[in-house]
């Protein structure tokens, strides 16, 4: 057996997570696993719980695009990272999980059982 992929996350306040990292086995890439991933932490996640944050470097395509398409948004400008990676910057993101929920509450019929639309 091997490792598919990993997601580190911490709690940073009452309302706050953090998402320390995120990897998925170079074999196993664009197959849609970061994305259910993230899925798996939304909803296990306290209902206290109003915003994840987390930093990606600025170059990281795959994983901004990853982040984007799941509702983050980017917080502050980049910032360099003068002594651990000199000449590299990394951008805030942050996803407001209460937009997030009324987004999927639109998705669901009156029983709140099944999507009705998928935008
Ligand atoms: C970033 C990473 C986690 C994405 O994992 P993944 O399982 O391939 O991502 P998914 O298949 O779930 O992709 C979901 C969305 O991310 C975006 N995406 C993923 N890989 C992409 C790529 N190579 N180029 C552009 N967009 C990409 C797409 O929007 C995709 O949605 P779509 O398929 O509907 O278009 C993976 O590439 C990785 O482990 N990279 C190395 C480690 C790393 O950089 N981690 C992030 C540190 S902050």
């Amino acid at each position: 057996m091997s490792l598919l992929g990993l997601i580190p996350y911490a709690k940073q306040s009452g309302t706050e997570h953090f998402i320390e990292y995120m990897w998925v086995a170079p074999e196993r890439r664009k197959a849609g696993v970061a994305k259910k991933m993230l899925d798996y932490v939304f909803d296990h996640l306290d209902d206290g719980i109003e915003r994840i944050y987390l930093y990606v470097l600025t170059g990281n395509n795959p994983a901004i695009c990853l982040y984007k398409r799941v509702g983050f948004v980017d917080d502050e400008l980049p910032q360099p990272l003068l002594e651990a990676k000199p000449g590299f910057y990394e951008q805030k993101m942050l996803l407001d999980l209460k937009q997030l929920r009324v987004r999927r509450y639109e998705h669901l019929d009156l029983e709140g059982n099944f999507p009705v639309a998928v935008r």
